[in-house]
């Protein structure tokens, strides 16, 4: 699979062009009242989920030329190749199967001998997970689990803590999971505090078992451990997930207690691994099923669903329309359900560290702009703070609402404030207000173009869907930007240059001349 640079394109990207220039003059608000059929000729029904896009700012024209760039750029081609396991992370030579780890029985994607590792270590954690939960697997002295901490970072940890967050409610008859993620140390020492080493397990999940933020951390709670229970209790209060057999071993991690990855995962795409076992612990392995369910369902309809129906291409297509032809590099992710709090943090992680790229797959340097710079909040919270800029900045975003119809506490009340909350919202960024009785400093000018992704209930296999749709929006968008989703290089400089700073930061070691100053000043301050 390579760079798809060919007249199509060029044609596509040109037509494009000229169409944006045509609907920067007409508003989206002329779009939707001039067309009675605008819900139904923008709106479609996926597994589990609707997409609205009649409030994008393009009309049917525009559209088909975008469908028509997905053909050029040949994004079929690039479907089946990841389905077939070819080595479309080109960088690293490895193929990007994160849809083979929800897969079900016989569906023998990547193959059978994949199919097999996948299931079998599938069963494994969720064996050890469900034993956890039941007490079958105790501390050292024997005591039942109370608490289980995922120490992790990046797709170690946002996966996990998102979905911990969001699946709440499920989160019944077993050990509490926390989730300890920075450098600093302050998560984990708060837990220590707080809770009891002998009823106390920890996950150290970590693809490449070498990572600073949680080793650093790892080695902390081994010595907690250690130190308030013995050393010969170590094993018993440490499971470890990651492809690096030999450092977990030299850790001391019990054979039993150690889970497999492997290369061909990419961390932000890894909840669906073993990486998922802090969140099996929390939500029992059935509920953990059904997110992998939802998840697969997804697959399937970006796997099969013609491009007008298909939803992660649809959201990739109007995407690239916002980024590349109405300049709007930013999106804003807002969901109306609190529970998912984190999802814009994990979106963050999945978009960006993907696709923030400037050179294609082929080294060259790109000629358009890439990834989204994605943030947001839960709807009603970022309603009082960042939505003025929203409304009325200078700087303009595209927003994705994410809407549930049915409330995931049981308050239908207060689920109805939210969905009326947001319908508002998708209105007034459509509309605006403006006209000549409208003081200056209260006209909105409206035109912000919105997606609404409107579902029953958050439930595990919702989020499996939610999730699964953004994993190929991103890699949809990979593919029309001709760029490599699945490598990271751009975070590697920074951890090198720690490497040699943290001697520098404990004074074994002379400070570069551009952060002496600051080096001495932290030595002043620490006295
Ligand atoms: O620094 C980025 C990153 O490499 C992510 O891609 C990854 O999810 C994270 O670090 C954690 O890596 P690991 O799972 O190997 O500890």
């Amino acid at each position: 699979m390579e760079l798809v640079t060919n007249a199509e394109t060029a044609r596509c990207w040109a037509s494009l062009a000229e169409h944006a220039l045509r609907l920067r003059t007409i508003p989206a608000r002329d779009l939707v009242d001039g067309d009675p059929q605008r819900f139904s000729g923008y709106s479609v029904q996926g597994p589990g989920l609707l997409l609205d896009y009649t409030r994008q700012r393009l009309d049917r024209t525009a559209r088909d030329v975008l469908l028509q760039l997905a053909d050029a750029s040949k994004l079929r081609d690039a479907i089946d190749a990841m389905w077939r396991g070819d080595a479309i992370n080109n960088t690293e030579q490895r193929p990007a199967l994160h849809i083979a780890l929800r897969q079900a029985a016989g569906a023998q994607i990547g193959g059978a001998a994949i199919e097999k590792l996948v299931l079998d270590e599938r069963a494994r954690m969720l064996g050890f997970a469900e034993r956890v939960r039941r007490g079958d697997i105790a501390g050292s002295a024997g005591a039942k689990f109370t608490d289980v901490i995922n120490i992790g970072i990046g797709g170690s940890d946002l996966g996990p803590a998102m979905a911990l967050e969001a699946l709440r409610p499920y989160a019944q008859g077993g050990p509490r999971v926390h989730t300890v993620s920075n450098v600093d140390g302050c998560a984990l020492v708060d837990l220590c505090r707080a809770l009891n080493p002998a009823t106390t397990l920890f996950l150290v999940a970590s693809k490449t078992f070498t990572t600073q933020e949680t080793m650093a951390n790892a080695q902390s709670a081994r010595d907690w451990i250690s130190q308030r229970l013995g050393a010969a209790a170590v094993p018993a209060h440490f499971a470890a997930v990651s492809v690096n057999v030999v450092a977990m071993d030299r850790f001391g991690v019990h054979a039993q207690y150690r889970f497999a990855m492997w290369d061909w995962v990419g961390g932000r795409y890894s909840l669906w691994s073993s990486i998922g076992v802090s969140l099996a612990i929390a939500i029992g392995p059935e509920n953990f099923t059904a997110l992998l369910a939802g998840a697969q369902e997804i697959d399937e309809h970006f796997l099969r669903a013609p491009w007008p129906q298909n939803i992660p291409v649809l959201l990739a297509l109007l995407g690239v329309w916002n980024i590349n032809l109405l300049q709007l590099p930013t999106l804003a992710v807002l969901p109306y359900d609190s529970r998912l709090a984190r999802f814009p943090a994990y979106l963050q992680q999945l978009d960006m560290e993907s696709n923030g790229k400037s050179v294609a797959r082929d080294g060259s340097a790109l000629v358009r702009e890439t990834a989204p710079v994605v943030w947001g909040e839960p709807g009603n919270n970022a309603q009082h703070s960042f939505f003025q800029l929203l409304h009325q900045g200078t700087p303009r975003a595209a927003l994705d609402f994410l809407l549930p119809a049915r409330s995931s506490c049981d308050r239908q009340d207060h689920q109805d404030l939210a969905i009326a909350n947001c319908l508002a919202q998708a209105e007034a960024f459509l509309r605006g207000q403006h006209g000549e009785q409208v003081p200056a400093q209260k006209v909105h000018h409206g035109n912000r173009p919105s997606n609404v992704l409107l579902f029953e209930r958050l439930d595990p296999r919702m989020l499996g869907r939610l999730l699964a749709v953004y994993e190929h929006k991103v890699y949809a968008q990979s593919v029309l930007w001709g760029i490599n989703a699945f490598d990271q290089w751009g975070v590697e400089l920074g951890k090198k240059l720690c490497e040699a700073m943290v001697p520098v930061v404990r004074g074994d070691s002379a400070a570069p001349p551009a952060v002496a100053g600051l080096v001495a000043r932290i030595r002043e301050l620490r006295g």
